[in-house]
């Protein structure tokens, strides 16, 4: 322990990315397995399910394979499970298991055990107890894995659970729901139970191993490991184990005071950037404009150091002014003819080749539909990838009314291909009932119906429809939510479509989001086929600019370039926002601390950032949309 991490009641590692991290808890996982075979003894293992165990899970595998680390001496006991979904069921963790890990190591079958989701009403309570009995024959858990929900949650301990709580049914909390809509491809189709192991069955395993990557989960990661302990955030309880590891990224970790205030712990390197930070936050803490800040401020907040290396408050203010005040402007493709010296954007070349990547159908317009205006306003070359179809996210009642348009206008012409494939769409979705999986056609009509909303919404905004491009990486196609493995196809598709545009901008989102969601899949393609464009001419006087991506934005001080918004740009945004109906219940990752919905999200936002620059004592504008700078070389 040192000053800045006194406050941190669990030790907590950050690690550079996921796989660092999981490769830190494999090791241990090795250790105690080999351990125990050289002893001929079994190692009981706790488990998680959802996406943050998954690469985990691979590394474990590829032990496996690569160097022989067995399992057949493993007896593993899963967290929790769906309460009414058959063990065979598409997103019942049992199955999970069996595709994530089980099948792909020698685990002797038997051994393996998850909740039963089936068991009837009455039976559950004796079930429960059962379970717990079986883990107290095999001599308790030795190593119990991890992942936490936005609520807190450990297991599917919700809120309010307290640490004496144990393996029992459970009510799931609608933010949690929300969380897994994409899954179950609707909110509506989630169940509403689960059977889970208790914060005091979790408690009672030797050594506790939490993983967290990317930002959605850093409010939480520090509210349990810097709060009190307490029922609203479950995972807070496990301040009471002595053996217990947080194992973050820098993404999940970035709320931690550690990170985010180090000034208020400890003596700092006082670099530009974090300067920047220091001063924007002391701005918002004491509520003034930048310009008026004095020295007692900064004294009072823990900047003593930062006053007397730099002299005085005015040289500090007017720093961060200026450098603020240049993230302004209304030219996102640099304003031609003008001198660019104090620009986001270089203004020549003019037009520039820009690059817009959207993950999925919507991310670009609702995280950058005004600037995208702009672009196409001022005159720029922009074409828009649509990376994946986006088709997971169609609600079937969407398909069924475009079927059933498709059949009436083909009355009486029963013989044509679109009526037959229509009917065939029909039947196969009779067939798969509400959890089966999409067949192809029911896939291939669904991303059709995004690319016309696509398409509605993109003439909002000016954009040249024949400028929209549909790259349908396999790995969405192929795949499915938190399954999704990224291939060679996937980057040599991206690749091309650089080569082909030769861009001067690109603006991609995806940077420290948790590595398994699309965005941070499409962006990790696009980082690998920027390496193999790496001797193209183009690539050296490209600019990549990060938006924040689908439900989050920005900090005042990450932004290098804030484009604002007009009152009727910014309409002209939300009405470019509507076009995408499909979405009007879905994309719950928009939706943030289960309040709020796709439309008004993004509205939020915008305005929020906007009210922070008015507050920092710049000019005060309807909305603003903003942008990271990202180095090609980091
Ligand atoms: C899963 C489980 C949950 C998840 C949590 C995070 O067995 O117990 O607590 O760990 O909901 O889910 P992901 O990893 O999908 O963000």
């Amino acid at each position: 322990m040192n000053e800045f991490t006194e406050r941190e009641q669990i030790t907590t590692n950050i690690y550079e990315d996921a796989d660092r991290a999981c490769g830190f808890v494999a090791d241990a996982i090795e250790r105690l397995l080999r351990e125990r075979q050289s002893q001929g003894k079994s190692a009981v293992l706790g488990l998680a399910t959802g996406s943050t165990p998954v690469r985990l899970y691979r590394e474990l595998i590829r032990r496996h394979r690569e160097e022989g680390l067995s399992f057949a001496n493993v007896v593993t006991f899963n967290l929790d499970e769906y309460y009414g979904l058959e063990g065979t069921h598409p997103e019942s963790y049992r199955r999970f298991m069996q595709d994530q890990l089980f099948d792909h190591v020698d685990l002797d079958p038997e051994k393996t055990h998850v909740p039963d989701g089936t068991v009837e009403r009455e039976d559950v309570f004796a079930s429960c107890r059962r379970y717990e009995e079986k883990i107290e024959e095999v001599g308790g858990i030795d190593i119990q894995i991890l992942g936490i929900g936005r609520t807190g949650h450990i297991g599917f301990n919700e809120p309010g659970s307290g640490p004496e709580s144990r393996t029992r049914l459970v009510t799931l909390d609608t933010l949690t729901r929300r969380d897994a809509a994409r899954d179950f491809l609707g909110e509506e189709n989630v169940p509403r139970h689960a059977i889970t192991m208790g914060v005091g069955t979790i408690l009672d395993a030797r050594v506790v191993y939490l993983l967290a990557w990317g930002d959605s989960k850093a409010g939480v990661i520090s509210e349990s490991v810097e709060g009190q302990p307490s029922a609203s955030i479950p995972a807070s309880f496990l301040q009471l184990h002595k053996d217990c590891v947080f194992c973050v990224d820098g993404g999940a970790a970035s709320q931690l005071t550690r990170v985010r205030y180090p000034w208020l712990v400890g003596p700092v390197e006082w670099s530009p950037s974090l300067v920047r930070k220091a001063v924007t936050w002391l701005a918002q803490k004491v509520q003034k404009p930048v310009l008026k800040l004095v020295d007692e401020d900064y004294s009072e907040n823990g900047m003593a150091d930062l006053l007397t290396e730099r002299g005085s408050s005015y040289e500090l203010n007017i720093d961060l002014f200026n450098q603020t005040q240049h993230t302004i402007t209304g030219w996102p493709g640099g304003k031609p003819g003008a001198d660019d010296t104090n620009r986001p954007e270089s203004a020549s070349p003019y037009p520039k080749r820009v690059l817009v990547l959207s993950p999925e159908p919507l991310d670009d317009v609702s995280c950058m539909g005004g600037t995208l205006h702009r672009l196409a306003n001022q005159g720029h070359e922009v074409t828009v990838a649509y990376m994946t179809s986006g088709n997971l996210a169609v609600p079937d009642t969407e398909v069924r009314r475009t079927i059933e348009l498709i059949i009436e206008l083909g009355e009486g012409h029963e013989d044509q291909a679109e009526v037959s494939f229509a009917r065939c769409v029909q039947r196969q979705l009779e067939e798969k009932g509400q959890f089966g999986l999409d067949t192809a056609e029911i896939r291939r009509l669904k991303g059709l119906i995004r690319r016309g909303e696509v398409r509605s919404s993109a003439l909002m905004l000016g954009l040249t429809v024949d400028h929209l491009t549909f790259l349908d990486l396999p790995f969405y196609e192929e795949g499915r939510y938190r399954r999704f493995n990224v291939g060679e196809e996937d980057v040599n598709r991206m690749h091309a479509l650089l080569e082909e545009v030769q861009p001067h901008q690109i603006f991609v989102t995806g940077e420290n989001h948790d590595p398994l969601s699309i965005p941070a899949l499409c962006f990790g393609v696009l980082r690998d086929a920027m390496e193999k464009s790496s001797d193209s001419e183009w690539r050296a006087s490209c600019n990549v600019w990060l938006y924040r991506g689908p439900g989050g934005e920005w900090e005042a001080h990450e932004i290098d370039m804030a484009v604002p918004l007009s009152p009727s740009e910014f309409e002209n945004k939300i009405q470019g926002i509507y076009q995408h109906q499909s979405q009007r219940s879905q994309s719950p990752s928009l939706a943030k601390n289960g309040a709020g919905n796709t439309w008004n999200v993004a509205s939020e936002l915008n305005h929020s950032t906007a009210q922070v620059y008015d507050q920092l004592g710049l000019p005060e504008y309807e909305a603003i949309e903003g942008f990271k700078k990202w180095s090609l070389n980091r």
